[in-house]
């Protein structure tokens, strides 16, 4: 299938794999970019330029597609090397980046003129055009369903990828709840160019995470997500456990009085607990809606492929025997 997304990254299918703390390694990167689809490396999971040009060479090892690195700008107290990471981003030759978490302007001059395509992922229209106006090649706009940060506006993809596509000029891949071939057509029919998916990648047997987190998104229905860090305004969707319930009960106690360090044991340290360990109700890990609709643990590359021809089909023969005229 060819869009402008699959044009701009030199990818063979219009799907893109979200950055995701400590799963986005180079194993599952390169298992996306080999099926056709664009594997993204998590910049800070690797924390530091060393670390991660070992990543990036890693990668390479394992596939000669295009893959990207994502760069998420978070709060924090000790900010990691930013300087030093898109450094050795631009050094080792790598296509694309996804940034997020906050404006990339910053870096844009670097990444331009090292050739480096720039996909913000943003959670509103407003945030999408400011990416379009200081340069970003395209956008991922991420719905309230999704897995992470969905940002304060809980605006739902059914409406948000319309309106973007309303406003925006620049291609935007559409993120938050996808998982299969309707996700895809849907997200086509909505003006998005391709679909980024987080949460449905984990469940894969080349994520290099615990089997127990795979099970728990198969056993997850569309009801088991929480919204944790409103109050924060940093909200997070995550999958509930009794980490997650501890939180929130804190949260319900502490009212606006609550603070970062009341939560620390419940999100500090978690991913690796969880990911590495299989300690699944450690606390708070983000996951989507979308565990609803997650069944099985395939390969990559079935699970890609059978969003392709689920695709297919759906234009071919359901939407094409619904002529209108
Ligand atoms: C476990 C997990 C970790 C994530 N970590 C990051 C991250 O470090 N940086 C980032 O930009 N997005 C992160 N995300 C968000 C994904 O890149 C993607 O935008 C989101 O998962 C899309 O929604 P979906 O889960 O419904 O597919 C994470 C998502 C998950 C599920």
């Amino acid at each position: 299938m060819k869009t402008r997304i699959t044009e701009l990254l030199g990818i063979e299918h219009p799907i893109v794999q979200g950055g995701m703390h400590f799963v986005g390694l180079a194993e599952l990167a390169a298992a996306v970019s080999n099926a056709g689809g664009l594997g993204i490396i998590t910049g800070l999971t690797q924390g530091t330029p060393e670390k991660l040009e070992a990543e990036i060479a890693r990668c390479r090892e394992m596939t000669d597609k295009p893959f990207g690195v994502n760069m998420t700008f978070l709060p924090a107290l000790t900010p990691p090397d930013y300087p030093g990471l898109f450094k050795v981003i631009v050094e080792s030759g790598v296509g694309v980046v996804e940034t997020a978490g906050n404006n990339p302007s910053e870096w844009l001059p670097m990444l331009k003129e090292a050739g480096v395509k720039v996909v913000h992922k943003c959670t509103s229209v407003r945030h999408a055009l400011k990416a379009q106006a200081i340069g970003c090649d395209a956008v991922s706009v991420d719905g309230f369903e999704c897995g992470g940060h969905p940002g304060e506006d809980d605006v739902p993809n059914f409406i948000l990828l319309p309106r973007a596509a309303e406003e925006l000029e620049i291609p935007f891949i559409s993120s938050g709840g996808m998982a299969d071939g309707r996700s895809l057509v849907a997200s086509l029919a909505m003006g998005a160019e391709g679909m980024n998916m987080g949460t449905r990648f984990i469940a894969t047997q080349e994520a290099p995470v615990h089997p127990n987190v795979k099970q728990a998104l198969v056993e997850a229905s569309e009801l088991d997500t929480r919204l944790i860090m409103r109050g924060l305004r940093n909200t997070e969707r995550v999958l509930t456990n009794e980490g997650v319930e501890r939180l929130i009960a804190k949260e319900q106690e502490l009212g606006a009085d609550l603070k970062f360090e009341d939560i620390l044991p419940e999100v500090a340290g978690i991913y690796p607990r969880v990911m590495k360990e299989g300690d699944v109700d450690a606390g708070a890990w983000s996951c989507g809606m979308v565990a609803g609709l997650i069944h099985d643990i395939p390969t990559v590359k079935e699970l890609v492929d059978r969003i392709m021809s689920e695709a297919d089909a759906l234009i071919q023969q359901r939407l094409a025997g619904m002529s209108a005229a």
